[in-house]
């Protein structure tokens, strides 16, 4: 049985379909990539999973279950983990604070009444920080748990977002262009931080534009176009495919 199955889901935003008749499988310890041109609809399907929206059609299941109408703190709660094409690290933070912004989301005193100081949240903040640091270990960013975010060099705030993901101790991980702004170096250090949660036994599903990043990678892609899935499967078989090829016309795949 698949992990995560997207099944006939269609989004509508008024006029516009953002997604139509989607449907593919994610299955436990791969590493898949969700591709397509800007607009196909790749980050609408990451809110639908993670529950940030609702698909207008189709259905969502997360080891059988429907997760298409669940909260986002339900779905994090399931074991859906997610960042954000946009980065989200608070510069003034310690790396280590940054990360237990997102632990709290699942922690049972939930995010709204961490901010103040609860009972229950006192009890928690001991368990986030143990588990914020744990999330820190796993990418490898731990020596620098003290450190203000703000001086990270851009790859390490990138995986720094991703161990914020993982201290809500996902199952299932969805990356939104992890690889946007990094030069070489860090797009390898990157796949290395990728391929070690993996192997940690966590499934990923990644949104991303750089065709070196997502070929070397994958085993296995899917291709958004204008909201249609037109392709799936290796890449080298997605490489040369020609309606992939015709929906980057002018971009080279290889
Ligand atoms: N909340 C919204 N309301 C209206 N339209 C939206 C909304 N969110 C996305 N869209 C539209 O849906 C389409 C798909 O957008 P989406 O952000 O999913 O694309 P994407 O594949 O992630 O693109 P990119 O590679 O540029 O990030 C676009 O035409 C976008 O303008
Ligand atoms: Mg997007």
């Amino acid at each position: 049985m698949p992990i995560l199955k997207v099944e006939a889901v269609t989004k509508r935003f008024g006029g516009l379909e953002a997604l139509r008749d989607v449907t593919f499988s994610l299955y436990d310890g791969q590493i898949k990539a969700l591709i397509g041109p800007n607009g196909a609809g790749k980050t609408t399907l990451f809110n639908l999973m993670s529950g940030m929206d609702r698909p207008t059609a189709g259905h969502i299941y997360f080891g059988g279950k429907d997760i298409g109408r669940l909260a986002p703190h339900q779905a994090s709660r399931l074991g859906v983990g997610r960042t954000f094409q946009h980065s989200k690290v608070f510069d003034d933070l310690s790396v280590l604070d940054n990360v237990k912004v997102g632990r709290h989301a699942k922690s049972t005193a939930g995010l709204l009444s961490a901010f103040f100081t609860l009972p229950r949240h006192r009890r928690d903040e001991r368990s986030i920080s143990e588990h914020a640091y744990h999330a820190l270990r796993r990418v490898g960013l731990e020596a620098k748990a003290e450190e203000p975010a703000g001086g990270l060099p851009m790859g390490e705030r990138h995986v720094l977002e991703i161990a914020r993901a993982l201290a809500t101790e996902p199952r299932v991980l969805l990356l939104d262009e992890p690889a946007a702004g990094l030069n070489n170096e860090e797009t390898d250090q990157l796949a290395e931080s990728v391929r070690r949660i993996r192997d940690q036994g966590i499934t990923v599903l990644l949104v991303e534009h750089d065709m070196g990043f997502v070929m070397d990678i994958s085993d296995e892609v899917v291709v958004l176009d204008y909201g249609r899935k037109i392709a799936e499967g290796p890449p080298l078989m997605i490489q040369n495919d020609e309606e992939v090829i015709r929906a980057y016309l002018g971009e080279d795949l290889n």
